[in-house]
């Protein structure tokens, strides 16, 4: 059952996270990266949807990691190399990066992605979102995830008034966010968000 949301007025019927789960184990998209147990791939898959639209990523996503199927792999790579697969994706700085925290992993020692919500955060291209996805997604930890999907279907699930872009708003969706994860169903919580607000809660 999901925690009560003790810091925050709302009242939600935990019902509500069921039904979801339900409705993704239904209609939840197949995508390659899903349900992987590749922490590295779920992290590649999180990097090239960053800018990038699922469609567009699919192919780049199998020819980056049939190319490079490993941190080890990644961070041993010619950047020039790294760059000719991502090249027609756009958004250079997330090839950069990607190799440039590969490296530093490895350099490290640490030759497997952290699960660890900070270590992830301190990786070079990886912000709040991609942290909370890939600790969710990758390792089923319940980290929050918030983009504008997740919000579009947030805030009209919980009528909230006021600007999501402004910090007060942002922070309690964040919060709400982490509240609302099933025990135990991150990874599949998590998707069914991202679904929902892709094929369903559009913004039109
Ligand atoms: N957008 C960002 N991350 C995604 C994912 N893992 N699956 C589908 N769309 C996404």
């Amino acid at each position: 059952m999901p925690r009560p949301l003790v810091s925050d007025p709302i009242v939600i019927d935990p019902r509500w996270a069921e039904l979801l789960l339900a409705w993704y184990a239904e209609h939840g998209r197949d995508l390659p990266w899903r349900d992987l147990d590749d922490p590295y791939a779920v992290w590649v898959s999180e990097i090239m949807l960053q800018q990038t639209q699922v469609a567009t990523v699919i192919p780049y996503y199998e020819r980056f990691t049939a190319r490079f199927p490993t941190l080890e792999a990644l961070a041993a790579a010619e950047e020039d190399e790294v760059l000719r697969h991502w090249a027609g994706l756009g958004y250079y700085s997330r090839a950069r990066n990607l190799q440039r925290a590969a490296r530093q992993l490895v350099r490290g020692g640490l030759h497997e992605t952290p699960s660890d919500l900070r270590q992830l955060r301190d990786l070079p291209g990886v912000g709040p979102y991609t942290a909370g996805a890939i600790a969710s997604l990758a390792f089923n930890l319940p980290a929050p995830i918030l983009d504008g999907n997740v919000t579009r279907v947030l805030c009209r699930l919980l009528a909230l008034r006021g600007n999501p872009g402004r910090a007060p708003l942002r922070a309690r969706l964040w919060d709400l966010a982490e509240r609302l994860i099933p025990d135990g169903r991150a990874r599949d919580f998590n998707s069914a968000l991202m679904d929902l607000g892709a094929t369903v809660c559009t913004p039109a």
